[in-house]
Parts: structure tokens; sequence; C-alpha cells
């Protein structure tokens, strides 16, 4: 067998691996103490009560917070709807992660453009809401902090929903 044939048996049996373990999310922001926390907490919560067995984890772009906690007012405001952030800890979006994630989902497409400049050629990072942004809060105010959990909730049973098929 040539080896150009083995490397392409291996790289399907990569591949079929990868798809037949539990689906894997990564949700990208800037910070990582905002809203992908924020998302990966609803994503864990929702995806159990729907009864799935899925991954999820986070990550921000930018290192400016990595090992702090998520902000105050998402911790409060997740809270207030029953969504646990309290063990949250920031980290930084790396290359790798497109091999270890399924879907790398970027928040607005700030985030999207970053993940594209570092992805490999098979990796397709995507907008959690499709075509929508979930807008940055950190400047804002407590509607924008609500809006998050608002846009959390239904990305997340929009994914539930695809997933579900
Ligand atoms: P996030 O929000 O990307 O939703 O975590 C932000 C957090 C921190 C900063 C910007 C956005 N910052 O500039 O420090």
């Amino acid at each position: 067998m040539p080896w150009s044939a083995v490397l392409g048996v291996a790289g399907a049996a990569t591949k079929f691996m990868k798809n037949h373990r539990n689906p894997s999310f990564l949700y990208v922001c800037l910070g990582n103490i905002c809203r992908s926390p924020t998302v990966e907490a609803v994503a864990r919560t929702e995806f159990a009560r729907a009864g799935l067995s899925v991954e999820v984890a986070s990550a921000g772009t930018a290192g400016y917070h990595v090992g702090h906690g998520a902000d105050p007012r998402s911790v409060r405001f997740a809270a207030a709807h029953g969504y646990d952030l309290s063990g949250h800890r920031a980290r930084q979006f790396r290359r790798e992660d497109f091999a270890a994630f399924d879907h790398v989902l970027a928040m607005d497409r700030e985030n999207l453009r970053e993940l594209r400049s570092l992805a490999p050629a098979d990796a397709v990072p995507m907008l959690f809401l499709g075509d929508a942004e979930v807008p940055d809060p950190y400047d804002g105010g407590d509607e924008d902090f609500e809006q998050v959990i608002a846009l959390a909730r239904s990305g997340v049973a929009a994914w539930i929903a695809r997933l579900r098929g």
C-alpha cells in the first residue's frame, strides 16, 4: 500500500474518532470573562437537561484576563437565571483547540476574524448564533448583561434542536 493511502486511512480514522465521541463545543469571545463563560454555563446546564452528552468549554482570543474568574456582573446575572459561573477561570484560545473541539463558535465577527486568522485549512470556526452576534457587554449596563443570557439561551436551544436533527 502506498504511503499516501496509509495516511489517508489514518486521517479517516482520526475523523471517525472525532465524530463518534460526544460532540464538543468551544465558545470563544474576547476576554473569556463575560460572554463565552455565560454561554458555556448555559450550554452545560441546558444540554444536560435535554439529556445530551456534550462537552463544553470556553476561551478568549485575548490574554488580558487569563486565570481570572468571570466578570462579577456576569456571575450575578447568570445566577439570577440559575446558571453557575463561580468556578470559571479564563483561558486564552490556542491553535490546538481547533483539533480538540468539533465546534469552535465565536460570539462576534471580530472574534471570528481572529479565529480565522489562526485556523488550519480544515477548521471552520463559525458564529455561535449562525448569522448574528452576541454583543460585548463589558462597557455596557445591566441590560447588556441580561441580553447575553437571553442570547445564550436561544442560541443553545437552537444547537439542541440541531443536534437532535
Ligand atoms: P468578553 O468581554 O469578551 O465577553 O469576555 C470582555 C471582557 C474584557 C474586555 C473586553 C471584553 N477587556 O477589554 O478587558
